[in-house]
């Protein structure tokens, strides 16, 4: 089957001092989306960034943004970032009370709703899930920090909820975060991510340059 696939750049990789520049170069690389990590150093070790930086990204790009939140009790803010001008929120299934309830309000908000799962998170756990789901994540590093390397045995992951996907007739995008390079790329995409996060091999060296050959793998 045909799908829409997407490179989806996490700006927690980028230079902040510059950051515009560096949106801009990837747009003019051609990437449609832009990954957005909020970290609340509860849910993972690290802190990154919140509302006031999405605020000034919204104001300076058309590109759908892709909000990932690595934070506990992720449902106190999804009214927050939607009204802020997120276009997906992801939700870490380890982090909700009540997972179904946490999607079916980010939905309410107009957005479109993704969940992640950790690398110790078996995928039958959302399962149900996928019906209601736009967007799955199964984490190919240990959320909390890029430039990690994948662990490889969350590949597997990726299979098995592509599989569940498409049998089932859904529309639901598998997205792949965490340690994607441009030699690990096409085995991903294979089989079957059709969104594909990338920090570090994106923004460290020639930032437009490094998305083009990206987005060159990416679709064959
Ligand atoms: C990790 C974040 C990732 C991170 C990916 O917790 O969710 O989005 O920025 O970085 P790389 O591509 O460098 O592994
Ligand atoms: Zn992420």
């Amino acid at each position: 089957m045909q799908r829409e696939k997407h490179l989806s750049p996490s700006i927690l990789a980028a230079d902040f001092m510059i950051l515009g520049e560096q949106i801009r170069a990837v747009e003019e690389a051609g990437v449609d989306w832009i990954h957005y990590d909020v970290m609340d150093g509860t849910f993972v070790p690290a802190l990154s960034f919140g509302m006031p930086v999405l605020k000034s990204v919204r104001a300076g790009t058309k590109l759908y943004l892709d909000v990932h939140l690595m934070i506990e009790k992720p449902e106190r803010y999804i009214e927050e970032f939607a009204s802020l001008g997120a276009d997906g929120i992801t939700l870490h299934y380890e982090a909700c009370a009540d997972p179904e309830r946490a999607v079916r309000a980010v939905k309410a908000c107009g957005k479109r709703a993704g969940i992640a799962i950790k690398p110790a998170t078996k995928p039958e756990e959302v399962r149900d899930l996928l019906p209601m789901l736009d967007l799955v994540l199964p984490m190919t590093v240990e959320p909390g920090f890029g430039g990690q390397e994948v662990l490889p045995e969350c590949l597997d992951k990726v299979s098995t909820l592509r599989k569940w996907i498409d049998e089932a007739g859904l529309s639901c995008d598998v997205e792949v975060d965490g340690g994607v390079r441009a030699d690990n790329l096409a085995g991903i995409v294979a089989r079957g991510a059709n969104v594909i996060v990338a920090g570090s091999a994106v923004f460290r060296g020639n930032v437009r340059q490094n998305a083009e050959q990206l987005l060159g793998i990416l679709r064959g």
